[in-house]
């Protein structure tokens, strides 16, 4: 049980080799011949130095992982591969083990996980263990199984249409939640290029996502905390980007590990979006218990609103998990709330009345709407929104 197992990594956006070098200060069973980048230099350094073991990471954007996998067995059938996926990913878990692949692993992991699945494998394929790890994987899984079933919730609010209130919505509710509950709240302002919620809550930020997407290999709940602006309320905001070009080093796959962590920590977390369907989007949205589809009582809301539910149907969204929310109802706007439902198939979760002055003077402030006098009507009717969630 002793030998030790050499293993060639293959990612070509460096996850793994962080992750991996992280791991081997623990674990002297585990060496790494090598890391590379791309497809030729992991079929040279598989003939060159003959490791036990692959790992690789599945999404490679400029090469073809599945075809990398018969590549590299056709050089040595008895290596073990390990692919590690993101959830985003993990679609494609049938079509590597097709290819050869025997062992997998589903990000975000922690090092512990890591080592066991890498250890595991080559103990069983060696046929040297009395299935005591086997054992141990099968409890920690029931354990991570219970951890996941911690009640935190995650709302995206989203919407096709720039200016429909979505913030306006993200804040009033993350804020009104703290003030009715005490739970442990978050916003998440993935309005990469334009996110102004740090604003929206007078906040001033030391940390963005920025810094946290390049400090990706040291995440874990603690750590998280330190990028979270924390607001009077008790509610902590992860800030987008301060200058819009920042936006193009954060990805989807960052998303996914990020919303993971804050799971942990957080009961809810509130994630404000950009109106489109961006890979970053629809990362929140997948891993997103409810969406709240933002629209107002327009024609090009309306457009968009139903070309977006038809998305969400085709992306298997089960209807309970999209409501529909009208932001700024009025009387007499030509459309009436009957249109709107009809065409887009969905009774309205809740209708936020016009109400101009206290919106912006909220924002120009910084002071949330929802901490004012309770019988304002925009404040009165927000709170029913907020009872929904609770
Ligand atoms: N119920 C409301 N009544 C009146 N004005 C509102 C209401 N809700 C929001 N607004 C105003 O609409 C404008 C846009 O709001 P907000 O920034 O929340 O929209 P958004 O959907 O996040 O926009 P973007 O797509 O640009 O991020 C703001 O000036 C805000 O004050
Ligand atoms: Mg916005």
């Amino acid at each position: 049980m002793t030998e030790t197992i050499d293993i060639l990594i293959v990612d070509e956006v460096l996850y793994l080799q962080e992750k991996l070098k992280t791991i081997l200060l623990k674990e002297p069973r585990l060496q790494i011949l090598g890391e590379c980048q791309n497809e030729s230099e992991a079929l040279r350094m598989t003939r060159e130095y003959q490791p036990h073991m692959v790992v690789m990471n599945s999404d490679m954007p400029s090469f073809n992982a599945i075809e990398l996998i018969g590549n590299l067995l056709s050089i040595d059938p008895d290596l073990l591969i390990v692919m590690v996926f993101s959830t985003a990913s993990k679609y494609y878990i049938k079509q590597a083990m097709e290819a050869g692949v025997r062992e997998y692993i589903i990000k975000p992991f922690t090092g512990h996980q890591m080592i066991r699945t890498l250890i595991n494998f080559y103990d069983l394929n060696e046929g040297n263990t009395d299935g005591s790890i086997e054992k141990e994987k099968i409890k920690e899984e029931e354990e991570n199984k219970k951890q996941d079933d911690i009640e935190s919730k995650v709302i995206s609010i989203f919407g096709l249409k720039g200016g429909v209130g979505k913030s306006t919505i993200a804040v009033n509710l993350a804020v009104g939640l703290a003030r009715k509950t005490s739970k442990r709240i978050a916003i998440v302002d993935l309005d990469l290029q334009a996110g102004d919620i740090s604003l929206m809550m007078n906040l001033f930020p030391r940390r963005t996502i920025t810094d946290l997407s390049k400090d990706m290999h040291l995440l874990d709940e603690e750590i998280i905390e330190e990028y979270m602006s924390v607001h009077s309320t008790g509610v902590r905001v992860l800030p987008a980007p301060i200058s819009p070009e920042a936006s193009e080093y954060i990805n989807s796959i960052y998303i996914e590990k990020i919303i993971k962590v804050l799971t942990k920590v957080y009961d809810y977390i509130i994630i404000d979006t950009a109106p489109s369907f961006s890979d970053v989007n629809l990362t929140a949205l997948d891993m997103s218990h409810k969406v709240i589809f933002v629209t107002t009582l327009d024609l090009p809301s309306m457009k968009n609103v139903k070309a977006g539910l038809q998305i969400m149907d085709k992306l298997d969204y089960p209807k309970e998990k999209i409501h529909l929310v009208l932001n700024r109802n009025q009387r007499d706007l030509g459309i009436s709330i009957r249109n709107m439902e009809k065409t887009s198939g969905k009774k309205l979760l809740a209708k936020i009345p016009e109400d101009y002055e206290t919106s912006i003077h909220a924002i120009n402030k910084g002071e949330p709407f929802i901490l004012k006098n309770p019988k304002m009507p925009i404040v009165k009717n927000f709170m029913g929104l907020v009872d929904f969630f609770i």
